[in-house]
């Protein structure tokens, strides 16, 4: 199968007074049709920047964003235009990101027309259904709409135009934990329903393990390892992954994992280096991290940035 969706060499850099903020730093992967990825990883590690830079809601640094065989990052915006109707942005805070002034109505309808698909009044009726809330909801305005309400709408809006991606960014972390259950399954339904990929960032790594078929772990501007999500989940191989999960319990008391405690902070994402991002971190750094670190490849596509991938070390217990 073609991948729909291919990131090739992404950076984006920031200039901050003096400095360059290194946002994205290098980032390749492909994301197939229908399939749901995991974009995972600490606050300022760059998953948002990625997102917008795919969307083309900001123009990369350098890199080439491949999307049904054509390069979005190349493209002028006319054409672009057009495309936007096949990749669309479900928000983190649905209170930022609807336009307070607009009803319901009024922001379903806007990206149909946009896209010349808007048919009659029965199509926004059908999308109320598809997210489950009623049809008198459209006269509504946002503050007259619960958190779980207002988020549907977000969803709405973005399944509107029959997306074959979406970007689901922190979807649920404005919601408190019983509807986080209930969008999570809504948008889980919908996947199937419309055959769409996502990409799901998300600092909850139970959700992105039960929701998503592969993750990426990303670790300040870099992808630092990435397969499905049992591998990652259940076998992960870069020191970093081994940390981040080291801190959430295991369900499966047959899976035994060493603790990793990582020194220090997460430097600046101005302070870039060669070689691994983590050396200045890791307890089990050596010569050779200083230099560019390739990624093993440990068969199923589980590519690793970690000199120890696959070593007794990481897997010794
Ligand atoms: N417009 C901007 N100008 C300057 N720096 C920026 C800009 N946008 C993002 N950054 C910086 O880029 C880095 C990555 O930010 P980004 O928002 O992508 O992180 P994130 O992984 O989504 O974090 P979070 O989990 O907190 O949402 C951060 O250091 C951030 O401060
Ligand atoms: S490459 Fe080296 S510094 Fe980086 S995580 Fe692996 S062992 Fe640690
Ligand atoms: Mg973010």
């Amino acid at each position: 199968m073609e991948p729909l969706l291919r990131v090739k060499d992404l950076h984006k850099h920031y200039k901050d007074g003096r400095y360059t903020v290194h946002a994205v730093n290098g980032v390749n992967f492909d994301i197939f049709p229908g399939e749901a990825v995991g974009l995972v990883g600490e606050s300022g590690c760059g998953k948002s920047t990625t997102a917008r830079c795919i969307l083309m809601l900001e123009q990369p640094t350098h890199g080439k964003i491949i999307f049904k065989n054509q390069d979005l990052a190349a493209m002028s915006e006319h054409p672009l235009r057009s495309w936007r109707r096949f990749f669309q942005i479900v928000f983190q805070d649905p209170n930022e990101s609807l336009n307070p002034r607009f009803n319901v109505k009024r922001t379903l309808k806007e990206p149909l027309f946009l896209h010349g698909l808007y048919q009659d009044s029965h199509q926004l009726g059908e999308l109320m259904k598809r997210v489950t809330l009623e049809i008198e909801h459209l006269e509504r305005y946002p503050h007259q709409l619960s958190g779980g309400q207002k988020q549907r709408v977000g969803i709405a809006r973005a399944i509107s135009t029959s997306p074959d991606f979406v970007v689901l960014d922190e979807p649920t972390s404005s919601l408190d934990m019983s509807l986080r259950i209930h969008i999570l399954s809504l948008l889980r339904r919908l996947q199937r329903e419309m055959n769409m990929a996502y990409l799901f960032i998300s600092h909850d790594l139970s959700t992105v393990h039960n929701l998503c078929n592969r993750v990426l772990v990303m670790y300040l501007g870099r992808i630092i390892e990435m397969g499905t999500s049992e591998d990652v989940f259940n076998n992960p191989q870069h020191i970093y992954t081994r940390a981040l999960l080291s801190a959430i319990p295991i369900p499966d008391p047959a899976i035994k994992r060493k603790r990793i405690l990582l020194q220090g902070e997460t430097p600046n994402s101005r302070d870039i280096e060669v070689g691994c991002s983590l050396q200045k971190r890791c307890p089990y750094v050596r010569q050779e991290c200083s230099f560019p670190v390739p990624y093993t490849d440990l068969g199923k596509r589980h590519l690793v940035a970690c000199v120890l991938a696959g070593s007794e070390i990481i897997n010794g217990s």
